[in-house]
């Protein structure tokens, strides 16, 4: 075909125009690679920075729980123990559950409200009075009021809230029956109560694990959910061995988390 049909210098001018068009088009794959990469990098940075976060918030809420736990001599070791029974015995009951972190932290940080209780009342030797038990059953809802702004904490306050509930209604702070109890907390009150049972105290030896089952078994449909007890006791019955040297050691490499990574928080792994 002959150029000139098209008009004189009609094909050059449209040559170099694309040409043009074509080295700005590279600029252009260039400048958006470079943007693209900056914006991994800002994201990675504010990861970082998120995670960073969550875990100073939750290593201070942790010492805050420990504070607790120290001013009280004869319940040393009870979070890092009842958390352990807890997280095992969610496992058997509803493992999606149990894979929650904010569980775990819910079971550790069940009685940080007591930071708001006056050492007076909270390391009193005798008995408390009325008016001091009155002040005692705020722990949960100074606990959870503590909890609850922080958002990726979620389900750990129904824990902290509602842990002192009864399965029979008469238990603090909200008299919730039966269902109505969220169900980590359900699981948690036998875990605890296992473990207050299992634990010398000033006034009283450890019982043995025989017995604290049978109490758990009498408080049944009274204080704790049926279902949950029965779970509870077969775990104890399978598993008790692996449970108690899992909890000799504070950790397990076989799923036991005592000491959840705060990083699972974000679903992310380490930097
Ligand atoms: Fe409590």
């Amino acid at each position: 075909m002959d150029d000139h049909a098209f008009g004189p210098g009609t094909s050059g001018a449209g040559d170099a125009d694309l040409a043009a068009l074509q080295a700005q088009l590279v600029v252009f794959a260039r400048e958006l690679g470079m943007l693209y990469h900056l914006e991994r990098a800002r994201s990675r940075e504010l990861e970082r920075a998120l995670r960073s976060i969550h875990e100073t918030y939750l290593a201070t809420m942790k010492a805050l729980a420990q504070v607790v736990e120290a001013k009280d001599e004869t319940t040393r070791g009870h979070l890092d123990r009842t958390q352990a029974y807890g997280l095992a015995l969610a496992r058997r009951i509803d493992p999606a559950l149990a894979d929650r972190p904010e569980l775990a932290y819910g079971f550790f940080l069940h009685d940080i409200g007591k930071v708001g209780i006056p050492e007076r009342i909270l390391c009193k030797p005798g008995p408390l009075s009325e008016e001091e038990w009155d002040v005692m059953k705020t722990h949960p809802e100074i606990g959870a009021q503590i909890v609850e702004p922080i958002r990726f904490l979620g389900g750990a306050t129904v824990v902290i809230r509602h842990h002192h509930e009864r399965f029979d209604g008469r238990g603090y702070p909200a008299g919730l029956r039966g269902e109505e109890i969220p169900l980590p907390a359900r699981i948690f009150a036998v875990a605890d109560a296992f473990d207050a049972m299992t634990s010398d105290r000033p006034y009283r030896p450890a019982r043995p694990v025989e017995r604290a089952l049978q109490e758990l078994i009498g408080g049944r449909g009274t204080q704790f959910d049926p279902a949950v007890v029965e779970e509870f006791v077969s775990l104890v019955e399978e598993e008790g061995e692996r449970l108690a040297a899992a909890v000799r050691a504070g950790s397990s490499s076989d799923g036991w988390s005592v000491d959840p990574t705060p990083g699972d928080l974000l679903g992310v792994g380490p930097p």
